[in-house]
């Protein structure tokens, strides 16, 4: 497979010549090098996709759907191989990432349908005096800048809307999972998407890169998933050039339990919260508030079910938690970890890094964690669930809320009308109602406060690939 830079759609050595060493995180050694981008070559890019642009724009959107469609089932039929590429290179279990190539396909198979139905509206302005046309047009060039927890998934969230809406496209992917992205690259041209429209650009350090991407004229949007922290470094960049941005950022999510709730569905949905892809998702549950009546037995039922995670190399049959994504990682949440234990809370289980090679992580349940201790103010991003006692419900909501994040949230109860309610009290963007997993490519994917700026998936996501223009006429 292609281990070069996809641009202008020709596959080429980055123009310095350097180059990124890919890790397989279960055992810490390389697996692959991969040519690094320069910012002449993010600047290439850049020209390559104006230039592919207006043609593609140009198709019918029918033809462009198309595309798509058959970009979803290009991607369906190699899962085997993306599958094998993603566990390689983020660590997440086999299984895992046979159920991410799915979901990545379904982004092209869902914008294939909404395509052909960016709609605008036609009306007549109140006073009588004109007729008002409004419609969406693409955006032009959009940069992306994507993580490595979703290898693909969170390359095509993005990728297949603005390819509907008709724009050119720059990628960064991750230079911790660039395998699977440039892959990627390689089955869209076959699937049919025009030479040069999207652009792959590895880099192997970040700055200088996206400085010379964004401050291209023909760039007019960033499309951002990552942290919290590297969002606000690129919203001051695209801030300079007025650049239009959607930002997927970090999350603090808390899972509420009530005493009413089915304990053993709130556990195993809890498991869903904290453990999906190895626990490095930004929807992962990070602060469990569990009422004060069922806390001790939770707790207990909640350690048994972590205690029978079996963590380990990816691609070994039973393994349902593989490594962290590096060392840096590691250090992190035994750091959190620490902190947590020694302001007071104990480890129902695990509570240690792994011995041995690659970035492994003991699944952890931290017993009485207060709602100020510091493992409640970060995103964890990893195998470790804090319990935090509660006996009112609107001093808990206060907890939940006291957080500068608001991705998504998660209330388990008996009472629906209760667990409605509660849920429209949680500040976050998403909810899970006695569900541990609610993202979907059909559901509006995103948060409030730091958590993010603008929405992926659904109908909407589709608009955030396009321009609103009004044509004010009289006929
Ligand atoms: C993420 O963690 O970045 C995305 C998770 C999801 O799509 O569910």
């Amino acid at each position: 497979m292609q281990t070069q830079l996809l641009i202008g759609g020709e596959w080429r050595a980055g123009s310095d010549g350097e180059s990124i060493t890919v890790l397989d995180p279960a055992t810490g050694e390389s697996i692959a090098d991969v040519a690094a981008g320069s910012p002449a070559d993010a600047t290439a890019a850049v020209e390559a996709a104006a230039a592919a642009q207006p043609g593609w724009a140009a198709t019918a959107p029918r033809v462009r759907a198309e595309v798509l469609r058959n970009c979803f089932q290009i991607l369906i039929d190699h899962t085997d191989e993306l599958a094998d590429l993603i566990t390689g290179e983020n660590g997440k279990p086999r299984a895992d990432s046979v159920g991410e190539v799915a979901y990545a396909a379904e982004f092209f198979r869902w914008n294939a349908e909404e395509t052909v139905r960016i709609h605008g509206s036609l009306s007549t302005s109140p006073s009588g005096d004109k007729r008002m046309l409004v419609h969406h047009p693409p955006m032009g060039v959009v940069v992306m800048v994507t993580p490595w927890n979703f290898p693909a998934a969170m390359i095509t969230r993005k990728l297949a809307p603005a390819l509907g809406a008709g724009n050119g496209i720059v990628i960064k992917p991750p230079r911790e999972t660039p395998l699977t992205a440039l892959r990627i690259g390689e089955l869209l041209a076959e699937a049919g998407v025009p030479a040069g429209l999207v652009n792959l650009v590895p880099a192997a350090s970040s700055g200088a890169w996206f400085d010379a991407a964004v401050d291209h004229r023909a760039t007019r949007m960033v499309s951002f998933t990552g942290s919290t922290e590297v969002g606000r470094v690129l919203l001051r960049r695209c801030a300079d050039r007025v650049l239009k941005t959607v930002m997927e950022l970090g999350g603090n999510a808390p899972f509420v339990v009530f005493a009413d709730a089915d304990l053993d569905a709130a556990v195993e949905g809890a498991m869903v919260a904290k453990m999906r892809h190895s626990a490095e998702t930004c929807t992962a549950a990070n602060r469990f508030f569990v009422e004060q009546p069922v806390v001790a037995d939770f707790t207990e039922r909640f350690a048994a079910a972590m205690s029978g995670v079996r963590v380990g190399n990816g691609f070994e049959d039973g393994v349902t938690c593989g490594p962290m994504i590096n060392e840096a990682a590691i250090d992190t949440i035994d750091g959190l970890v620490k902190e947590a234990v020694g302001a007071g809370a104990s480890a129902a289980l695990g509570g240690s890094r792994v011995d041995g090679p690659g970035f492994f992580y003991e699944p952890t349940v931290l017993g009485g964690v207060t709602p100020d201790s510091p493992i409640t103010r970060h995103e964890i991003f990893g195998p470790v669930a804090p319990v935090i006692p509660f006996s009112d419900t609107d001093a808990m909501i206060d907890q939940a809320n006291d957080t500068e994040m608001g991705l998504i949230g998660y209330v388990y109860t008996g009472d629906l009308a209760r667990g409605l309610a509660v849920s429209e009290r949680i500040q976050a963007g998403m909810i899970g109602l006695n569900r541990g997993a609610v993202s979907d490519p059909a559901a509006p994917f995103g948060g409030m406060k730091q958590s993010g700026l603008g929405r992926e998936g659904a109908s909407e996501g589709i608009y955030e690939f396009c321009e609103t223009q009004f044509i004010g006429t009289n006929w």
